[in-house]
């Protein structure tokens, strides 16, 4: 395989926390070149400490870290305290980092990062709003073809919503951002509901990141103890889903993973259902695709190489 060398754009949110763990457990296969921070779970200023923590608690306080847009590009910011805890990241008790933020803004990063390599070398990861990306990319819309891919962790088919009725978190606090991102003409791989669903922390697996020993494999024990409640008490689930870590999975083994290559589209304008991805999955229409969209996956798959690879931090 070939390795990957990434931006993790992301606004951790225990699910990124693990999403985040397993990228820098698996250094043979990724290289992230930086993560960038944006608001979305909870305000930028929590979200930029909390993958702070993440790092330090990875053993990888060198990576880079850059804190981006602190409100969606044309609304005022949602957040998710109810779903994350009010720091984002409650569960596991881990120390304020010490590691510095960079001084650089994340969306200069991004566009900095993207000249300055060979075009179609570096892939991005979303795991939270899309503002910082799809902010770059009007900025800098030279970029566009320099970018491989985008693996991202949004939207919802045969799920609809998580947070609103009709949309999921992610675009539903950006919308504006999705629909410049969705239009951009990137290759686009998206990780939904439909398949973060059926990534759930059940009691089995949540033993065996506990049995790990590690102070990684007891912290992310501790956090999707915290964040399964949500899940549990409005879907009856088994646990709660590991959203974000599929994207980072994908890039470790494509094979656990299907989907089709169809054409969405994102709400903006109606209140009713803003942020809704209508995903064209029975292909009734003839708009072009412009996204791979994932709808299942092998989860006992998915849970062996994230027990397996973050028993290596
Ligand atoms: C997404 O929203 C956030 O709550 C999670 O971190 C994930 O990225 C799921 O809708
Ligand atoms: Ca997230």
């Amino acid at each position: 395989m070939q390795k990957h060398r990434i931006i993790i754009d992301t606004d951790p949110g225990q699910d990124d926390a693990v999403a985040i763990l397993l990228a820098l457990a698996s250094p043979e296969d990724i290289d992230v070149l930086g993560l960038t921070i944006v608001a979305g779970n909870v305000p930028l200023l929590a979200t930029a400490k909390n993958a702070r923590m993440i790092c330090e608690l990875a053993g990888k306080p060198e990576t880079k870290v850059f804190a981006g847009c602190d409100r969606p590009i044309g609304r005022p910011l949602v957040t998710a305290e109810h779903v994350h805890g009010k720091t984002g990241l409650d569960g596991p008790d881990l120390p304020d980092p010490v590691m510095p933020l960079q001084e650089q803004h994340a969306v200069e990063f991004i566009i900095e990062t993207l000249r300055a390599e060979p075009a179609g070398s570096i892939t991005l990861c979303a795991l939270g709003p899309l503002t910082n990306i799809a902010t770059a990319i009007q900025k800098a819309p030279d970029i566009l073809s320099n970018i491989r891919e985008l693996v991202l962790m949004g939207g919802a088919y045969f799920e609809v919503g998580n947070i609103p009725p009709a949309a999921e978190f992610n675009i539903y606090v950006d919308p504006q951002a999705a629909d410049i991102v969705f239009k951009s003409g990137i290759p686009i791989v998206v990780m939904p509901l439909d398949v973060t669903h059926k990534a759930l922390v059940t009691k089995p697996r949540n033993d065996a990141f506990r049995a790990l020993g590690t102070k990684v494999g007891i912290a992310v024990a501790q956090m999707t103890d915290f964040f399964e409640r949500f899940d549990k008490a409005k879907y009856g689930s088994a646990g709660a889903p590991l959203h974000d870590p599929c994207v980072t999975a994908y890039l470790l083994k494509p094979e656990l993973f299907s989907g089709r290559l169809i054409n969405v589209e994102v709400e903006t304008s109606s209140e009713l259902t803003m942020g809704m991805t209508v995903a064209d999955w029975w292909r009734v229409t003839q708009r072009p695709p412009n996204a791979t969209f994932i709808g299942d996956l092998d989860a006992d798959g998915f849970f062996d190489l994230l027990t397996d690879r973050l028993g290596r931090l």
